[in-house]
């Protein structure tokens, strides 16, 4: 393989996948259709020079094959990503987009040799808990009403008693938002066409990915942006339900590299890839570690607010993809260090936490507790 589509490849994950392809001397073409709020000027100034840019639409047949000229393998980031109610726009950007990608390579009979795709921790919906009496169970989300009351524990199924979160492997999914349905129905498309056909492919399942270059125009809702943007402003930052919610973050070079690993090793052929991180952190601590990265004595907020339909503690488990030589090589402390240092080159800086905030609370997803 020597040349390589790299859809949403101006976007934050994607711009580093590219970086690492070019390194390793792979001609690069990014296919991106550059969403404004995510690229308000055009295309980024990162990308490299000898890449080839085509904007385009994920959804449009004819942008696919003019991006799919003379391409042996794919790595397909382009994605539409959200907490907004726009429910059927998941599967109009992710699950047709992804579908066409095979349906073109078949009507066409594209000499595609791979193809890696971005599925995400979201397929796991509420995630994977013990009950003492009932073993290992995927409990489905918390109850609003529960939520409204400041309960935040994840209760038993089958007999309501308080559970206790495990590492989520990649064995059991049941994915509770439109974006993780979109993106499960992706891997099952991909696998079965790609089994069908005969074109091999990977699906990687993101934890909570962080680093440069994590657009701040997009209004999907990145703690590491909003707690630097708040730290930065003087503002505490805002911890939902009681700041002990756990989740792990996985550095964007370590993704880019799992994505490269991913396309070149065979072994990943047909399987599905936790991409996480070292381990899991609270609210409180994450809020922690971004005032110390940027010098501050600023103690976070817990105030009752939740999001509406958040999980509680997402922690995915690593170990299949260390099985094929990959490991999380950066702490979150080198990388929200990173990202303020990313942050304070950009200009015209300002505090986008309000505005972001402010349309979420019209969407009625940020709720207030009556704790
Ligand atoms: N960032 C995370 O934490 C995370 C976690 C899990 C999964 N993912 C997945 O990883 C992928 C990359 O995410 P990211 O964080 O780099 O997002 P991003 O918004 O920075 O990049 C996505 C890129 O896709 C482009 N795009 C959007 N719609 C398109 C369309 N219809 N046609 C062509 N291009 C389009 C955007 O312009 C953007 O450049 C996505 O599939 C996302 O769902 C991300």
């Amino acid at each position: 393989m020597q040349h390589i589509l790299v859809t949403g490849g101006a976007g934050f994950i994607g711009s580093h996948t590219v970086d690492q392809l070019v390194a390793k001397g792979y001609k690069v073409r990014v296919l991106d259709a550059l969403q404004e709020r995510v690229h308000p000027h055009g295309w980024p100034v990162y990308l490299p020079d000898s890449v080839e840019k085509i904007q385009g639409d994920v959804r449009n047949r004819e942008d696919w094959l003019n991006a799919l000229d003379g391409i042996d393998g794919v790595i397909h980031l382009a994605a539409y990503q959200d907490y907004m109610p726009d429910f059927s726009t998941f599967h109009h950007v992710n699950t047709v987009g992804a579908t066409l990608l095979y349906e073109l390579i078949v009507e066409h009979k594209l000499p595609i040799k791979k193809i890696v795709l971005a599925s995400s921790q979201a397929t796991y919906g509420e995630g994977k808990y013990r009950c003492s009496e009932h073993g290992t169970v995927y409990p489905d989300s918390r109850p609003d009403a529960q939520l409204a009351k400041a309960q935040w524990a994840v209760r038993c199924p089958h007999c309501d008693a308080e559970l206790e979160h495990l590492p989520i492997t990649e064995d059991v999914v049941n994915p509770h938002t439109t974006y993780g349905i979109s993106k499960y129905a992706v891997e099952m498309t991909s696998f079965s066409l790609g089994r069908k056909y005969d074109i091999p492919t990977t699906n990687m399942r993101y934890s909570i990915v962080q680093g440069p270059r994590n657009s701040f125009f997009n209004a999907y809702s990145g703690i590491c942006r909003i707690f630097t943007l708040r730290v930065l402003h003087d503002q505490p930052p805002v911890c939902y339900e009681d700041g002990q919610a756990l989740r792990d973050y996985v550095y964007v070079g370590d993704v880019a590299r799992a994505n490269v690993l991913c396309l070149e090793d065979e072994r990943a052929n047909f399987r599905a890839f936790n991409v996480a991180g070292q381990k899991g952190t609270t609210g409180l601590e994450y809020a922690h570690l971004v005032s110390n990265a940027a010098g501050k004595d600023i103690q976070p907020l817990v105030n009752g607010d939740y999001r509406f339909g958040d999980t509680r503690h997402t922690v995915s488990s690593g170990e299949a993809l260390q099985q094929l030589g990959w490991r999380p090589e950066t702490s979150l402390e080198q990388t929200i260090g990173e990202y303020i240092e990313w942050v304070k080159e950009q200009p015209n800086l300002k505090d986008f936490y309000g505005e972001i905030e402010g349309k979420m609370r019209a969407a009625n997803i940020i709720r207030r507790s009556n704790s």
